[in-house]
């Protein structure tokens, strides 16, 4: 298989997953995320609401030559770029996705993978489909961050919640749920159930005791349509 160039084993793991029911924030969660740098970052999105600034496209093509020329353009200049998918919401094209997220990795540069309702493309809760499963395992030694958002944890491969070892826990739907995630970060039920909307739980993966975050809702600025 083809690999990215330039490895760097001393890129820390900073995938993220975000778990809350419907309008808990999750969106708002990783637009706000001040890990992902505003400006002149290398950012590849699966948005289909939109829910975040950048350029969405509908066709593969479309997508695919916006990434390509960006990807240039960062080379030649270090200007960032965001280029987000938004055609059909299949498991085929999610891997395809993952596929391009892949083939754009470099290991000199840091590479954000964002992508918008996970549980729209899984089809296991055992291991992720393939393509992503080499993101989820390999991005980070060539420079790669996945951050991914999910109302329903439990349909999800376990995959994510292994490879990301940064959480946001908001509201949950249902006591199974709210059972899951407080075992997954280490907090109660009871803490859990106290949360509002817009409020999370963050699990950065040590041994701390996750921080709860109060968020403030904002619209994205800069979501364009390109075809
Ligand atoms: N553009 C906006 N302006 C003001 N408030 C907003 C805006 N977008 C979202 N909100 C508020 O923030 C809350 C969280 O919205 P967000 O889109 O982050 O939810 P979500 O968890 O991603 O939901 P879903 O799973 O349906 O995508 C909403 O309930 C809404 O009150
Ligand atoms: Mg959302």
């Amino acid at each position: 298989m083809w690999t990215p160039p330039n490895p760097d084993g001393r890129w820390p793991n900073d995938h993220t997953l975000y778990t809350s029911v419907s309008g808990g924030g999750k969106s708002q969660a990783l637009l706000q995320n001040p890990k992902i740098p505003k400006r002149g970052a290398r950012v590849i999105l699966w948005d289909h609401a939109p829910d975040h600034p950048g350029d969405h496209f509908r066709t593969k093509k479309g997508f695919l030559v916006a990434l390509r020329k960006g990807i240039e353009r960062n080379l030649k200049t270090g200007a960032g770029f965001r280029v987000a998918f938004s055609g059909p919401r299949t498991v085929d094209n999610y891997e395809w996705w993952c596929e391009a997220v892949w083939r754009s990795l470099d290991g000199r540069y840091r590479t954000y993978a964002l992508a918008e309702e996970l549980s729209a493309v899984s089809i296991s809760t055992a291991k992720a489909t393939p393509m992503a499963a080499i993101l989820l395992n390999e991005m980070r030694k060539y420079g790669g961050v996945f951050h991914g958002t999910t109302q329903r944890p439990q349909e999800i491969p376990k995959t994510y919640f292994e490879q990301c070892e940064h959480k946001y826990v908001g509201q949950q739907k249902t006591l199974k749920q709210l059972k899951k995630m407080a075992e997954e970060i280490g907090v109660t039920v009871d803490q859990l159930r106290a949360l509002d909307k817009l409020q999370f739980y963050v699990d950065d993966g040590s041994a701390k005791a996750p921080e709860l975050i109060t968020i403030k809702a904002k619209s994205p600025k800069g979501v364009r349509w390109s075809d």
